[in-house]
């Protein structure tokens, strides 16, 4: 992280996120884009431009707006989308439709049409029923579509059960037993206007080793060698999803993208040659290792109750709906104080949220200084899934984003007003 201190002070990216939570008010999401430019180039160096025919595409489901898809884009890399909506917000910031990649367990007739019209350069196709439509569309449109098959390892992940997503009990994807994708494969040959590339797995989400990853990766190439065998199906493209964890606590390791890659292409290589299949395409998608680390929301802190003997209360002036995380997984994060970062945490208090929700509790017993009203709480690495989940219980408006580099900061996504909060809302006369 781009972090350190000045005075009392918290400085992130060149920033001092005390005059910044001045400036924009707080709740504040800050994105460092310089962190965010550093993982691109990380996965260029250790990925990209060290093995053949590999490609990155960065999953936008864990933070989108304009802004990212050009800094994405700038830096070399494609965007995994997995509704129409994230798709409309690649149209609009100009990703290249070539490098987008559509995902989605229930993509609609409309999504996939709009997929369909605009090129989208693959679609990660979940099940049959989404397969048929999407026949269709392809030959009404009369356009080869090229497609991957979202296969389901049978893999148990050691994660939050509800960002596990390789398992055979699973919403997402086709399970590799009983011939179901040999069946699938055979069915999507005879299309005219389909075009299967290759497989995908997704195993699930901050991963932190790289077990689960190799072990589906095994059961993929498996996988490709039987359709080789048995049907003579040449796959040339495979994707590994993302997954790849970020540390949010000190008790995390933080991970290079070169320890989840290495040991995948190794394997890869292996398999490959020991089973005379030609290399395929390799794409990887990360989301949080991309951004997790890159984020961090300031807030402003009001009532500190402290009750005798049980805990003290601090709270700040957001919560759940900026950062839905903690109560949907028991996510941790770490926090400070950012106008006395320099002063020894000898308290212990517990951030609340101010929703009408007792499981609005953002940290449950953070070390801090002695606290104030008025004092900016900075929660650490809030860059994922943060942003992308916010909304508007209780009617709080969603904060501002501000990207951050080198000392510059900008509004990239304006704070809501309280007339946005009703803009959709029908007025009748009365
Ligand atoms: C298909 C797919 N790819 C990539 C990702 C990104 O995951 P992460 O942010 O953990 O890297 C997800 C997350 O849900 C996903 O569903």
């Amino acid at each position: 992280m781009n972090q350190e201190s000045k005075g009392n002070h918290l400085i992130f990216d060149g920033c001092d996120t005390v005059e910044l939570a001045k400036q924009y008010k707080t709740p504040l999401y800050i994105v460092s884009e310089t962190c965010i430019i550093n993982k691109c180039r990380e996965i260029h160096e250790d990925f990209l431009r060290k093995y053949k025919n590999t490609k990155a595409v960065y999953a936008s489901k864990a933070f989108l707006n304009i802004e990212m898809c050009k800094l994405i884009t700038r830096e070399g890399l494609g965007l995994d989308v997995v509704s129409g909506g994230e798709l409309y917000t690649a149209i609009k910031g100009n990703v290249p439709m070539k490098d987008v990649v559509f995902h989605g367990n229930n993509k609609s007739l409309d999504e996939l049409k709009m997929a369909v019209s605009y090129d989208v350069g693959r679609i990660v196709v979940d099940n049959g029923y989404e397969l048929q439509m999407l026949s269709q569309i392809a030959k009404e449109e009369n356009k080869i579509v090229h497609i991957l098959f979202r296969m389901t390892p049978g893999i148990d992940v050691k994660t939050h059960k509800y960002i596990s997503t390789g398992q055979v009990d699973s919403k997402f994807g086709v399970p590799f037993q009983n011939n179901t994708l040999h069946d699938y494969v055979c069915e999507i040959e005879k299309m005219s206007h389909i075009k299967l590339e290759g497989f995908h797995f997704h195993i699930g989400s901050q991963l932190l080793d790289n077990e689960a990853h190799l072990m589906a990766l095994e059961v993929l190439l498996n996988l490709i060698k039987d359709l080789r065998d048995t049907i003579g199906f040449e796959t040339s493209e495979i994707n590994l999803g993302g997954g790849f964890g970020i540390p949010y606590t000190k008790e995390d390791e933080p991970r290079g993208i070169k320890y989840f890659i290495e040991p995948m292409m190794d394997k890869i290589y292996e398999k490959c040659q020991l089973h005379s299949l030609s290399i395929p395409q390799v794409v990887i998608e990360p989301g949080r290792w991309i951004v997790g680390e890159a984020g961090m929301t300031l807030y402003t802190m009001g009532s500190i109750k402290d009750i005798p003997g049980v805990r003290t209360y601090a709270s700040v002036d957001g919560g759940m709906p900026d950062n839905p995380r903690p109560s949907l997984y028991n996510a941790k994060y770490e926090a400070v104080i950012a106008n006395k970062y320099d002063k020894v945490e000898d308290e212990m208090v517990t951030i609340a949220g101010k929703c009408c929700e007792s499981g609005d509790i953002l940290i449950w017993d953070l070390k801090v200084p002695a606290v104030e009203p008025g004092d900016i709480l900075a929660v650490m690495r809030t860059g994922a899934y943060n942003y992308s989940m916010s909304n508007n219980y209780n009617k709080l408006p969603r904060p501002a984003v501000i990207m951050v580099k080198e000392g510059n900061s900008r509004v990239v996504v304006r704070r809501e007003m309280y007339e946005d909060l009703i803009r959709r809302d029908v007025l009748f006369n009365e």
